[in-house]
């Protein structure tokens, strides 16, 4: 039998669960629920991160123990598990004795065969990210990830010997290139990998903090939080087997957000290879929820979505079916209600509740409330729906162990088209109403249930409830692999109609909404984009490979007030990466987000043009991150966000090194935006 044994992230336990927390769950939930149903024997493991200094903060300012703290948060999350129908097999806390007794026995053990060893250290810490930087790791001089000031600190810690094993793990990948998926990532791995790789500080003295797990060698210090942390995946199933008694571990798929790739992919094979333990199979990072306008869902309230808000209203197997379709595994999703919507209302209840709505209604209604079996000899339409049916289920098979999840429920959803395709053709309410004609209506309705109950089969991982409804109206039910082959349906089975499956989401106009379209919404002319385009003055930050395209860059920008960006620029055969670094630039600041190929960019930087190469334009002397560039005389129109052909409905040019558009200088605070292109060079 085969086997797939897959892990979430364990959470941090100071904060309540979201939906990223939500999204990862239910992955690995579905993924099993898939395997499971094409005949794999499982494991699921999830649970909670509970040591460390954010653990250790969040309690204080409860004014809480952490053992209550960690208590109680652990349990938000096992109890949002238990709704969301959440089938893990097991549940860790890094403070279960078991597990620390494990970390402690792995410390001793790589402590006696010299991988760890004491160093006095200076460098500077992140009380935020509880970690040192080295100095060129640093922003303008603050935390690289939170922005937040860091202090120097010398402090004697102890080290685990990552960097030997650079090389190893550099082949490892190579040889093993699906090992880190997708692809695009293990690239990223791999560039991280070309700079020298430092050992791992695993140590944090008592005194700073105390919450986390001695080390064996030395009572004074606890182990770091990641150390204890990653150790989890081993030690939860150390003494588990799977039904054949073969041992669980390795992992099939450690399903993890792409925040969490070093420590990951890094950190965790090179202790493993040290501990002489099989790496895991696969190390899957997914991508980021965002909301409506591309930045990063918040971790706690303020702008975050709440995943229990849709749960309630919508249903638990409606937002499963939401997060594993709109998300193709790997990249951004933007989560938004309009998307949800359009999910629900398009492939639930229009294609795949109302075929299954018609078919049981009809055959009902014209074969005494059962379905009929199947007279006459199937013509070609219904050997081609037949045929389609199977191919979605070779589909399942195959790329289920691949990961490809949306694209199945994609192909299942066409499915349900197709039948309700076929259904138009052989218009069976026509077929019932000439009784010679009642054989081919039982062979029609007969073989669209038939489809409909294998795509409703199909996507029992999915949503587990409402597929066993939607069955038990067709007076069947899913009883595992041979059920997905065609002809479970004899005719005959007793049907049941009922309120449709999946109800649309009808939405409710607010007052506001049954007035006339607001401005907002009304089409832009050329006359009105200058005032609206929002160009500030930023600062680049830091200059980055895109991991998955080589004509980008990826750069952060400082844009002052406007905040932190991330923008992907065409600007590699145009600048060297150290040309850019701490450039003041200009930054199309109302661009609507994208992804370009798997980064969201916020925003464009613009530049004129000179011998095919870009040249960025560029604030005055004076100008400051975050001042905005305006049309002189122009001033800021209605703020919204803009798309690229409302930018294209103007032209900006070069004249003498200074942006125009007509004959309308481009300035900030009096001074011009220049660039050094040839005149009437167009700036895009
Ligand atoms: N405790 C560590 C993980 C240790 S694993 C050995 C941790 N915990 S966390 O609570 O911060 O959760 C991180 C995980 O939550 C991410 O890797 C990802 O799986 C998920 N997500 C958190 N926010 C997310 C989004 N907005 N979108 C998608 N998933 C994200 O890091």
């Amino acid at each position: 039998m085969q086997k797939f044994y897959v892990t979430t992230p364990i959470y941090y336990v100071n904060d309540t669960p979201h939906i990223g927390h939500s999204y990862t769950t239910v992955l690995a939930d579905v993924l099993t629920r898939f395997h499971k149903m094409i005949g794999y024997d499982t494991y699921f493991l999830t649970g909670t991160d509970e040591h460390g200094q954010k653990v250790q903060r969040a309690a204080e300012k409860r004014g809480v123990s952490p053992q209550t703290h960690v208590d109680e948060y652990s349990e938000h999350f096992k109890s949002l598990w238990e709704k969301m129908n959440i089938s893990y097999n097991q549940f860790i806390r890094t403070t279960d004795p078991a597990h620390i007794r494990f970390v402690m026995e792995k410390l001793q053990e790589l402590w006696d065969k010299g991988e760890i060893y004491p160093e006095e250290y200076e460098g500077w810490y992140s009380v935020g990210e509880e970690r040192f930087f080295t100095e060129d790791e640093l922003v303008d001089g603050k935390d690289p990830i939170s922005g937040r000031p860091v202090e120097w600190l010398k402090e004697k810690n102890y080290f685990f010997r990552m960097g030997k094993y650079q090389e190893r793990l550099i082949d490892y990948i190579r040889e093993n290139p699906d090992w880190i998926v997708p692809d695009f990532r293990k690239n990223e791995v791999l560039g991280f990998l070309k700079q020298p790789l430092h050992d791992l500080c695993i140590s944090r003295p008592k005194s700073r903090l105390s919450w986390g797990i001695t080390l064996p060698f030395d009572n004074e210090y606890v182990t770091y939080v990641w150390f204890d942390a990653l150790i989890n995946y081993v030690s939860a199933v150390a003494d588990k087997k799977y039904t054949d008694g073969s041992p669980i571990w390795p992992a099939t798929y450690h399903l993890i957000g792409k925040d969490i790739l070093t420590t990951h992919c890094v950190y965790w094979p090179t202790m493993l290879m040290a501990l002489g333990i099989e790496l895991p199979e696969h190390i899957l990072a997914h991508g980021w929820w965002l909301v409506g306008d591309g930045s990063k869902m918040s971790k706690s309230g303020g702008t975050g979505v709440s995943p229990m808000e849709y749960m309630d209203k919508y249903g638990v197997d409606v937002f499963r079916y939401f997060l594993a379709r709109e998300m193709v595994v790997g990249q951004d999703s933007v989560f938004s209600h309009e998307a949800f919507v359009r999910r629900v209302n398009g492939d639930l209840a229009n294609d795949l509740g109302n075929v299954l709505n018609r078919v049981v209604h009809l055959s009902a209604v014209n074969f005494d409330g059962k379905l009929p079996a199947p007279k006459t000899p199937f013509s070609a339409l219904e050997t081609e729906l037949r045929n389609a049916a199977m191919i979605v289920q070779k589909c399942v098979m195959e790329w289920i162990p691949q990961v490809k999840l949306s694209q199945v429920i994609e192909e299942v959803i066409g499915l349900a088209r197709h039948v309700n395709r076929y259904l138009e053709q052989k218009a069976p309410w026509k077929l019932a109403k000439d009784e010679s004609k009642k054989d081919e209506l039982a062979a029609t309705l007969y073989t669209a249930a038939e489809a409909v109950r294998l795509a409703l089969s199909f996507l029992t991982p999915v949503m587990p409830q409402k597929t066993a409804e939607g069955l038990a109206m067709l007076g069947t039910s899913f009883d595992g692999i041979e059920d997905l082959k065609w002809g479970k349906l004899k005719g005959g089975e007793l049907l049941q109609k009922g309120a449709p499956l999946f109800p649309r989401i009808e939405e409710e106009k607010t007052e506001a909404e049954k007035q006339p379209k607001p401005a907002q919404n009304k089409p832009l002319s050329a006359e009105d984009i200058p005032g609206m385009l929002e160009l500030r003055a930023a600062k680049i930050t830091r200059v980055k490979d895109h991991p998955d395209a080589q004509s980008l860059y990826v750069l952060e920008l400082d844009a002052g007030d406007a905040g932190k960006r991330t923008v992907c620029s065409g600007l590699k055969n145009s600048y060297a990466a150290s040309e850019l670094q701490d450039k003041m630039v200009i930054l199309f600041a109302n661009l609507k987000a994208a992804a370009l190929r798997g980064v969201m960019s916020h925003g464009m930087l613009l530049a004129g043009e000179n011998d095919g190469k870009a040249v960025l334009i560029a604030p005055p002397e004076n100008a400051e991150a975050g001042d905005r560039a305006l049309f002189k005389g122009i001033p800021a129109g209605e703020s919204r966000e803009l798309k690229i052909k409302d930018f294209d409905k103007i032209q900006l040019k070069v004249k003498q090194g200074v942006v125009y558009t007509g004959e309308v200088p481009l300035e900030i605070n009096g001074g011009p935006v220049t660039c050094e292109a040839p005149d009437n060079s167009l700036v895009h």
